[in-house]
């Protein structure tokens, strides 16, 4: 089992009023590809500026290889970044941007010629050293950007949202091209985005943020398939997310009610009980519909319309409360008319309840705002 490589142990992170960093506590593993993904706003930067020194906690600690850093300035932490807007030399070549930070250090010439010029071939960028950062386009800016932050061997390299300015296809390839040198570097990459897609590609493991509180932190797959919160389930993929409360529970499963019908559903949280509002999210393609009520479930609906969107067909439902609910399936054949009656129903394990927020953040959020030692005394005797 690998060892961590950066630890963030209780952080919390102000601006002002503003409570940025909520109660985070994470372990980034050495030689890990990590994804930091949340909408915008959600604290991303702010995270990975923390970790590079660029920022301070206002409180917790982080640690590199076991080490506080908190006294360390960022260029004495083992640590580099790579920013969307490439922040390169415009006034210098190719080959001194990326050599830049070994004369700082002053490494002999010929060492820095052997560096770079290999450097420059491992991002593909052979023969390009004398080349004006103004003669490149995007792609390549951004490929000597990575250049210069490998140069000097960090441990860990911090990337956000580097490929944002590029358009998609090339987007595409930087990802394949990206995650390619981080296998065969064995660097640890803290990657931070807010394309969901471009985390499940590139991850081996994401951390989903959701306003300052990691929702979720697990492999793509469990996180598309075993989405935590409601948060997750909105945010990876698409899903359909009704308001529930819990009827009750079995070894098997859950079965809830919610505005429109009762659903069933199962959920890795054991401590979600009967009475408990939840969420209940299903994904378009695990949507299943009849012409009769199925065992468990009594969601009814009136086909709206259905759309061919290329490899899918998307049928929109219209349910009592007006509610849309999207089905997808790989043929048209298998659609129905506009008008038409139908009942909805999943496979019991296709329907994931989920609370809000998954009770761990729930605490620390508590725990911030209370802070009074009677009513955590009371919560306490009461659990
Ligand atoms: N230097 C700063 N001063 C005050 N507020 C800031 C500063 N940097 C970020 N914020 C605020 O912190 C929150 C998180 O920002 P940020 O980490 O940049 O989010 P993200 O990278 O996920 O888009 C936002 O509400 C933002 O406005
Ligand atoms: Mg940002």
């Amino acid at each position: 089992m690998a060892k961590p490589i950066v630890s963030m142990i209780n952080v919390e992170k102000w601006y002002g009023a503003n409570h940025v960093i909520k109660n985070c506590n994470l372990n980034i593993m050495e030689g890990e590809f990590l994804t930091l993904l949340g909408p915008s706003g959600c604290g991303k930067t702010t995270t990975l500026r923390m970790i590079s020194g660029f920022e301070l906690p206002t409180s917790g600690v982080i640690r590199v290889e076991g080490e506080s850093v908190e006294k360390k300035e960022p260029y004495e932490r083992d640590v580099n970044t790579v920013f969307q807007n490439y922040a390169l030399f415009p006034n210098m070549n190719v080959f001194d941007n990326v050599a830049y930070g070994l004369k700082v250090k002053k490494v002999p010439k010929d060492e820095i010629a052997e560096r770079v010029n290999k450097m420059l071939k491992l991002v593909q960028l052979d023969g390009f050293g004398k080349r004006r950062i103004n003669q490149m386009s995007g792609g390549q800016k951004q490929r000597v950007a990575i250049a210069r932050a490998l140069i000097n061997r960090p441990k860990v390299l911090l990337l956000d949202e580097p490929l944002g300015a590029l358009d998609l296809k090339l987007r595409k390839q930087m990802q394949i091209e990206l995650k390619r040198l981080q296998r065969k570097l064995g660097i640890t990459f803290v990657y931070v985005t807010h394309d969901q897609e471009e985390a499940l590609t590139m991850s081996d493991r994401i951390a989903v943020i959701n306003e300052g509180v990691i929702d979720q932190i697990d492999v793509p797959q469990k996180i598309y398939n075993h989405p935590a919160t409601r948060f997750v389930a909105g945010f990876i993929g698409e899903s359909n997310i009704l308001d529930a409360v819990v009827v009750g529970r079995n070894d098997t499963g859950i079965q809830v009610g919610t505005e429109v019908g009762n659903a069933l559903g199962v959920s890795d949280d054991e401590t979600i009980e009967t009475g408990d509002a939840v969420s209940i999210a299903v994904r378009p393609e695990d949507t299943l519909f009849s012409q009769e009520r199925q065992p468990g479930f009594s969601i009814r609906g009136v086909v709206k319309d259905h759309v061919f969107v290329g490899n899918l067909v998307k049928m929109m439902v219209t349910l009592n409360d007006g509610t849309e609910f999207k089905i997808n399936r790989f043929s048209e054949d298998e659609m129905i008319e506009p008008g038409q009656v139908i009942y909805l129903y999943w496979e019991k394990e296709k329907g994931k309840v989920l609370k809000t927020r998954n009770l761990v953040n729930t605490d620390s959020h508590r725990d911030i705002k209370g802070g009074d030692e009677d009513e955590e005394e009371g919560y306490a005797a009461e659990a």
